[in-house]
């Protein structure tokens, strides 16, 4: 029977295939620019900065993976190429290579950014009844606040130095 609270369930689960999709999309583009930029930087002071974000490129890509895997699940696919949209704009490598601070910046508003979307897909799981990606939204949520927490207390270091 086709109810109201039927099709609400319906929304509720488009929303949740929507905003993996989405989030799979920026895992993507911040693997890429984490990696560009680990690359880019110079100087003894960025080395400090580049290991973190070759450990960090790791962990965005498993989440990529859990997402993916997650659609998959739900029936649906994560996007290919040719859907993707660019979004990083501050995450772009600086044209002077020792600009620590412009990519510390770039990678916490790419931290804050995600921790929004994983929020709002935990809201939208827990509308969708759908446990199982609310709980993978934790998990990945648990990392991007730990990523914040580690580039908040780089860009605290380069204020005062
Ligand atoms: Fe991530
Ligand atoms: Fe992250």
């Amino acid at each position: 029977m086709y109810t109201y609270e039927t099709a609400n369930r319906s929304m509720a689960s488009d929303r949740v295939i929507e905003l993996l999709r989405k989030a799979y999309s920026d895992e993507i583009e911040t693997v890429m620019n984490y990696q560009t930029n680990a690359i880019v930087l110079d100087g003894v002071r960025a080395e400090e900065i580049k290991e973190s974000l070759q450990t960090d490129i790791q962990e965005e890509l498993g989440h990529a993976e859990m997402l993916g895997q997650r659609l998959k699940q739900l029936d649906a696919q994560p996007p290919g190429s040719a859907e993707f949209v660019a979004r990083q704009d501050s995450l772009q490598p600086p044209e002077d290579s020792t600009n620590v601070s412009a990519v510390i910046r770039g990678v916490l508003e790419a931290e804050d950014d995600a921790i929004d979307t994983y929020r709002e897909l935990v809201d939208a799981a827990r509308e969708a009844n759908d446990p199982v990606t609310e709980d993978l939204a934790v998990t990945i949520l648990t990392d991007e606040e730990a990523h914040r927490t580690e580039f908040r207390g780089f860009e605290k270091e380069y204020q005062t130095t």
